[in-house]
């Protein structure tokens, strides 16, 4: 093992232990740039972009993604770490489980961990939501699901987009599971995650400008249409059957 690779195997796993998520490396293709953030210290840590950042072109240019990985997602691992450092039992947990009981957080820092944690988890799921070649239809028992629950995929879609482009805003558009297994669609504004609210994130869109503006400017429409076409289904699959779990 390289050195390199050494350096990109702690910092997967560190960052698994830090949001409790999957990460996944895509080993057949190009190694992503330059993570994790240089100068952060902390519990939590970025994780690499699980693809290049060309991966999602043309849908999402390679600027956007490296500069929405690199500097937007950074900073919200580098707030959070900030934000627990005199708190240190808080950073032994997974960011995730963090979110989940944010009463149990300290008051002077609720809102920060609120925002920066929601901030590095959301993106965090978000990187794994894509892929290169991603788009085409969820299947399976998702499928049936969607299908159960809103008449059928073109409904589905239609009601996602209606959320993503509805959010005023900053903020995301979310396929959900609820506490009672059933799926839903919602908006949450800023970096509020559905974990916090005991619902499970499938699928999430993030809307705010930052994730489309060099490429689309003002034109969210185009950016949530170009974002059904790199939808990893199979990982939103994954999320589905741990819910049901
Ligand atoms: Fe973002």
């Amino acid at each position: 093992m390289t050195r390199r690779q050494a350096l990109k195997a702690t910092a997967l796993a560190s960052a698994a232990c830090a949001t409790g998520t999957t990460l996944r490396t895509a080993s057949a293709q190009p190694t992503p740039g330059p993570t994790p953030a240089a100068g952060v210290t902390g519990p939590f840590t970025l994780p690499p972009l699980p693809y290049a950042f060309e991966a999602l072109e043309p849908h999402i240019d390679a600027l956007t993604m490296q500069i929405h990985h690199d500097k937007h997602h950074a900073a919200y691992v580098a707030n959070l770490n900030k934000a627990v450092a005199e708190i240190p039992e808080l950073g032994k947990k997974r960011v995730e489980d963090v979110l989940r009981d944010l009463n149990a957080v300290p008051e002077k820092i609720r809102t920060a961990v609120r925002n920066q944690g929601g901030g590095h988890y959301n993106h965090t799921l978000f990187w794994q939501m894509m892929k290169r070649g991603g788009g085409g239809q969820p299947s399976g028992d998702l499928r049936k699901a969607v299908e159960k629950r809103y008449g059928s995929l073109a409904v589905f879609k239609d009601e996602f987009t209606k959320a993503a482009l509805g959010q005023f805003g900053s903020g995301w558009a979310w396929l959900i599971v609820d506490a009672n297994k059933q799926l839903g669609i919602e908006p949450t504004a800023n970096q509020d995650s559905p974990i916090s609210q005991n619902k499970q994130p499938l699928l999430g869109i993030d809307v705010w400008e930052h994730a489309y503006y060099l490429k689309y400017q003002n034109r969210r429409p185009e950016y949530v249409a170009a974002f059904f076409q790199v939808i990893d289904w199979d990982f939103v699959s994954e999320r589905y059957a741990k819910a049901l779990s």
